[in-house]
């Protein structure tokens, strides 16, 4: 008898491992905000600590991801339709290679403000992730998309949280200050 998630093709699991890694990297810095009573908990001291390592972690994934999709899709490189098709992909494809090249102390010491400004970018590679599951999984779910679903949406949902208590404090600092 053949397991289930044995008919997930090897592109699927790192493309789902990648996702994983990359979620990693989001959770500590916000669930200090939105939970902070667990900030000082070891699973997220320690993903804090190498929160580096995973996010090139994830890069990694996301090129066999990638390099597995492409073999298993035939893409055809000279046609502008493939890559309008691959678009969210491609762009976080992209995020990730510039974050993994900028993540070193190196880069920080150059970019200055800037750096906090380029890592930002990472928020954006939520939103094309979600929108790449949706869209590229509708009606071909395999074992690992409502996982991947879930878990880029809590992250997503909680971001959105964590950016509504940061501005509601930052409004009653301001009020705080005018009385
Ligand atoms: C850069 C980060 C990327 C991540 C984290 C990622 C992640 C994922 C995930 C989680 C799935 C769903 C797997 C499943 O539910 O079984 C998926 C599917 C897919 N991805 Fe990506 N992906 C990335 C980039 C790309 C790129 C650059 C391409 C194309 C050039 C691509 C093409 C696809 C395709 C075609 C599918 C559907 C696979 C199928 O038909 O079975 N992805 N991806």
């Amino acid at each position: 008898m053949r397991l289930p998630l044995e008919s997930v093709p090897l592109g699927n699991h790192l493309g789902f491992l990648a996702l994983a890694a990359y979620v990693a990297t989001l959770t500590p810095t916000i669930m200090r905000i939105v939970f902070p009573s667990i900030k000082s908990h070891g699973v997220v001291r320690w993903l804090l600590k190498e929160r580096r390592a995973v996010g090139i972690l994830a890069f990694a994934l996301a090129v066999g991801h990638t390099y597995f999709v492409i073999r298993k899709r035939n893409f055809d490189f000279f046609d502008f339709n493939t890559y309008r098709a691959s678009a969210e992909g491609l762009s976080t494809l992209i995020i990730f290679a510039i974050l993994t090249a900028t993540s070193n102390d190196w880069s920080i010491k150059r970019l200055k403000k800037n750096w906090k400004r380029l890592h930002m970018l990472t928020y954006a590679a939520m939103f094309l992730l979600t929108w790449h599951v949706i869209n590229k999984m509708a009606g071909q779910w395999t074992l690992v998309t409502p996982i991947a679903t879930v878990s880029i949406t809590v992250i997503t949902v909680l971001f959105l949280v964590r950016k509504g208590t940061e501005f509601q404090k930052e409004i009653s600092r301001v009020r705080a200050g005018s009385h």
